[in-house]
């Protein structure tokens, strides 16, 4: 058959190190443990696509087509889209056929709804707190893991050290945690900081961005700094959620922090925890991602993704950028679901997600160990705007209790 033939020579091309990271494909039939992949048929019907290594779809429908394959086919799929289509990945995976088969329908559009911007009073004076020091310091210490990888034992550790940061946040502030959300298929959790809501606790807003990193396609032994991606996201969210503990703020909406496992290899650990979300009927009244925040490849500014995400909620993020960032607000398009945020996407709820760069003028190094601190110049002054639009958009979307309005006598 096509497929195996076709799989074999993908193969061959590689190099030695990457062909003795996986076993043969040849040694189908496969084992426990499969994964489903999606594809955008779209992709598949351009040209770009001739030779793509799989056959027979399991799944599909008009717009999607599901394969059932061994995870050590992930690789050869990321390498054939980036090959290809000139981006990293391209494809979903998920941990069932169910799971994929819930993923192919057509996800409702988020209910209409207004967003105000009425708390300049509490988050003008907030954002000034925001500290590069800070942020810089939480990059390097998620970058000297040794790879925060999805399956590797210094990927589970990183989460833990994660958890431990935000649980100390918590503790400042009252009914507040920081839990681990375990997954089923791979080791590495993902960790959520739960700041509790004194008015509307059933309303969430979420902020998150993925705690893995990975080398090549994969490869739980390399080293995988993952400074720029994704140790600068989740260092603005330990700084916003920082200045909001420290402030004695408290909000009216709950508001969690994520920091999701398994990005990298299909948006694993945010599909798993939007498609829970959803199946309890939970209401996430705005979600925003953030995915690389300290490479200035294109200058000052951060840049608001315009494709997989509401377009409500991001002209909204645009104007919290005006008011609170001190940095121009720009747009650009990855062209895939090639972050988190499209995992809240695909489940109807509404989401964002701020991007350093336009996309051509990312940060190349990423996937490499060259994705160092050095690499984006060695401190976090673009990621400063970044922190100052979290702290923004938590309390914005949360609101705030007016009690937690300090006043100062004279
Ligand atoms: N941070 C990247 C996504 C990204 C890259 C956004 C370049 C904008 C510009 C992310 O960590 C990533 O690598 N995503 C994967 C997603 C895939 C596995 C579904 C990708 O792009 O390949
Ligand atoms: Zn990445």
């Amino acid at each position: 058959m096509k497929t195996l033939g076709l799989s074999a020579a993908l193969l061959l091309s590689f190099s030695a190190s990457y062909a003795d990271d996986f076993p043969p494909v040849l040694d189908l039939p496969a084992p426990p443990a499969d994964v489903w992949v999606s594809f955008d048929k779209a992709d598949l019907a351009k040209p770009e696509a001739a030779g793509f290594p799989l056959a027979a779809p399991i799944l599909s429908d008009g717009r999607v087509a599901v394969y059932q394959v061994r995870p050590d086919m992930l690789p050869v799929l990321s390498q054939f889209m980036h090959d290809r289509f000139k981006r990293c990945g391209g494809y979903l995976a998920h941990g069932s056929e169910s799971a994929a088969r819930a993923s192919m329908r057509p996800s409702s559009a988020p209910p209409a709804r207004a967003y105000t911007l009425d708390q300049q009073v509490v988050v003008t004076p907030l954002v000034k707190g925001v500290s590069e020091a800070n942020i810089r310091g939480t990059i390097s210490d998620l970058a000297a893991h040794h790879n925060r990888y999805y399956q590797s034992d210094t990927g589970v550790q990183a989460a833990k050290a994660i958890q431990a940061r935000w649980a100390a946040l918590a503790a400042r502030m009252p009914g507040a945690s920081a839990a681990l959300f375990a997954h089923d298929a791979w080791k590495q959790p993902s960790v959520i900081l739960t700041i509790p809501g004194s008015e509307l606790a059933d309303e969430l807003v979420v902020l998150g961005g993925h705690l893995d990193s990975i080398s090549g396609w994969g490869n739980a032994a390399a080293r995988a700094p993952g400074a720029d991606d994704n140790a600068s996201g989740i260092a603005v969210l330990t700084e916003a959620a920082r200045v909001i503990a420290e402030s004695g703020v408290r909000p009216k909406r709950t508001i969690q922090f994520m920091g999701y496992a398994a990005e990298e290899v299909g948006l694993r650990g945010s599909q798993e925890i939007a498609s829970k979300y959803a199946s309890a009927g939970r209401k996430v009244v705005g979600v925003i991602q953030f995915d690389m925040s300290n490479f200035a490849g294109s200058g000052a500014g951060i840049f608001l993704l315009s494709d997989n995400v509401d377009p409500v909620l991001s002209a909204f993020t645009k104007r919290l950028i005006e008011t609170y960032a001190g940095v121009p607000a720009s747009e650009t398009e990855c062209g895939y679901g090639c972050s988190d945020h499209a995992s809240w996407t695909k489940k109807g709820y509404p989401a964002a997600m701020a991007f350093e760069s336009s996309f051509d003028g990312m940060n190349h190094e990423i996937h490499t160990e060259r994705d160092t601190l050095a690499t984006a110049g060695g401190d976090a002054s673009h990621s400063v705007p970044f922190a100052k639009l979290a702290v923004a958009f938590a309390l914005e979307l949360a609101k705030t209790a007016p009690a937690a309005v300090k006043v100062t006598s004279r």
